[in-house]
């Protein structure tokens, strides 16, 4: 099968690998990086579980393929903190009642991640559809948006004073 090389940036370090077309970078977060924190759920796209950041910007990586992230920043749950603190989201989502099992936990965290990055105002309508699109089977919707206001709350303290 041909492969190509493809290096990818993941959590500050740059890292080259031989993928196949159908090579995934969920494949190469967990089976070559042992970066196990972003999960396949469903594996088409639709849970939010393996989410990523990805050049800014939150992506499911069970469906980038490895060769469109060639050259690409990833951003990982692993690269959040220094793994000895918790992030201010992480502890969002801790505080709002969350977390159960943690499978959808850390894709939540990069899409709040990505989101409160851009835009720690981000409103109400746009923060709710954004967490519409990650699957929980333990705590409900509700947890899981109290805490996606409660890490706007927390993020909007660490955002730098607007001029
Ligand atoms: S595993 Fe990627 S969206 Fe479900
Ligand atoms: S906490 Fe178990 S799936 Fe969300």
């Amino acid at each position: 099968m041909d492969e190509s090389k493809v290096t990818i940036t993941v959590n500050g370090t740059a890292r080259s690998f031989l993928v196949d077309k159908a090579t995934t970078l969920l494949e190469i977060l967990r089976d070559h990086l042992n970066l196990t924190g972003a999960k396949e759920g469903c594996g088409y796209g639709k849970c939010g579980t393996c989410t990523v950041v990805m050049n800014g910007e939150a992506v499911r990586s069970c469906i980038v393929k490895a060769v469109k992230a060639d050259g690409a920043s990833v951003t990982t749950i692993e690269g959040v903190t220094d793994g000895y603190t918790l992030h201010p989201i992480q502890e969002a989502l801790i505080e709002a009642g969350a977390i159960q099992c943690g499978f959808c936990t850390p894709g939540i965290v990069m899409t709040l991640h990505a989101l409160l990055a851009k835009n720690p105002d981000i409103p109400d309508g746009e923060l709710k559809q954004a967490l519409n699109g990650h699957l929980c089977r333990c705590t409900g919707y509700e947890s899981i948006l109290k805490a996606g206001f409660l890490a706007r709350e927390k993020m909007q303290k660490h955002a730098p004073v607007k001029a």
